[in-house]
């Protein structure tokens, strides 16, 4: 792989322990997929960054870039945690919340963003045809497929080392060659809400492996929908991009057809128990928007979350503070607005929350195993019907 004078100093050394071994970590990477250069990022975005999956020796790694000066080069945001300070902090042990702190505490020293969340697009919005370093793969999907961003899926270390240098290896979706679609999904069903979207993204995340579709047959679709369907679609799949509602220019490609049936049953599978009354009610995977909140404020209408029943939104604090009306609203039926944190990555079982029921296919397809919780999933309507008494 080549490197410029400067950088070919960096892996040197010459500029301090943690420059050369993030330069390392990239060189490393482009050799393993025959990249043959490095090129400038505009963001990085890093994951990884909840106590509960990162556990202590990454924590340690993070601690020793700091201490010898780690500093992000490019703007460089920072997935959910664990758990939200305001709301849930109290509710978990001690050395839980330091160890969480004392990471968010190193990447701020490294001049992380503390955005906290899976959806930085709407913290700042990536030009199109900008050359990302993203690892959280929900995000990885919308910016390549929905923002026209290009991005590779990265692991916590390489988008953390890409920040450190400002730089990511060539290869992959950064290549425009390796961004033409080559399978093509013929839904033959109308998709009538944000839950059908991401039960097709779980079915087809499994056929498609790392193929790119082209999506036909798409109805009524809305950036929160194309949201939902990318990150289930990375859920079971390695599935970095699609395109929908659009034809390919040229040449014949392998076709698939996406029937009534196989989504029902897809949906249905992600359910684990017909629970009526769940612990837990949760909205906000991936992190809502400002539109996703406002709707679910309107939908609240006043009426009081079901008695033994906890009912969460969550998003970045920058969304946060955009809704103050809606998040009033939502918090007067006796729903809390979480911010900073991710359920699945959340400490759910010691919050004693034994089932769940989310419209998101994600979590309903990662909870029964990471949070050890029944699901219950259905759209947005469905789940407020459920929380909602009065
Ligand atoms: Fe975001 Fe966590 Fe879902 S990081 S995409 S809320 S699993």
């Amino acid at each position: 792989m080549y490197l410029t004078k400067e950088e070919e100093r960096t892996y040197d050394g010459e500029y301090g322990w943690a420059n050369q071994i993030c330069m390392k970590i990239l060189v490393r990477l482009g050799e393993l997929f025959n990249a043959t250069r490095l090129i400038p990022i505009s963001s990085a975005h890093v994951a990884g960054v909840s106590y509960k999956t990162l556990g202590d020796a990454p924590a340690e790694f993070l601690q020793a870039l700091a201490k010898a000066d780690g500093k992000a080069k490019v703007r460089a945001t920072l997935n959910p945690q664990s758990f939200d300070p305001e709301y849930l902090g109290r509710r978990l042990p001690k050395h839980i919340r330091e160890k969480q702190l004392n990471i968010l505490k190193q990447f701020e020293k490294m001049g992380f963003t503390r955005s906290l969340t899976c959806t930085p697009y709407y913290l700042e919005k990536p030009k199109r045809d900008s050359h990302l370093a993203w690892a959280e793969s929900s995000a990885v999907v919308y910016a390549n497929s929905v923002l026209g961003a290009w991005t590779n899926r990265e692991g916590g270390p390489s988008a953390l080392a890409a920040a450190i240098i400002g730089k990511t290896p060539d290869y992959g979706m950064h290549r425009a060659e390796n961004r033409q679609s080559n399978i093509l999904v013929d839904v033959k069903t109308s998709l009538r809400n944000e839950a059908e979207f991401g039960a097709l993204g779980i079915y087809l995340g499994k056929i498609l492996e790392d193929k790119i579709p082209i999506i036909q047959g798409l109805n009524d679709v809305s950036e929160v929908k194309l949201k939902q369907l990318g990150a289930a679609l990375a859920t079971t799949g390695m599935v970095n991009m699609f395109y929908h509602n659009t034809r390919r220019e040229r040449g014949e490609i392998e076709k698939i057809i996406v029937e009534a049936e196989d989504l029902k049953r897809t949906s249905e599978e992600l359910s684990t128990t017909a629970e009526v009354k769940p612990d837990l009610v949760f909205i906000g995977c991936p992190h809502c928007s400002l539109d996703e909140i406002r709707k679910i404020a309107g939908l609240m209408d006043d009426k009081k979350v079901r008695a033994g029943t906890e009912f969460w939104v969550c998003t970045s604090c920058y969304v946060k503070e955009r809704a103050e009306d809606y998040v009033k609203k939502i918090e007067k039926s006796g729903g809390c607005v979480l911010t900073d944190m991710c359920t699945i990555v959340s400490w759910t079982e010691t919050l004693g929350i034994k089932t769940i029921m989310t419209n998101s296919a994600k979590t309903a397809y990662y909870a029964p195993t990471l949070n050890k919780a029944e699901t219950v999933f259905a759209p947005l309507k469905q789940c407020l019907d459920t929380t909602l008494e009065g």
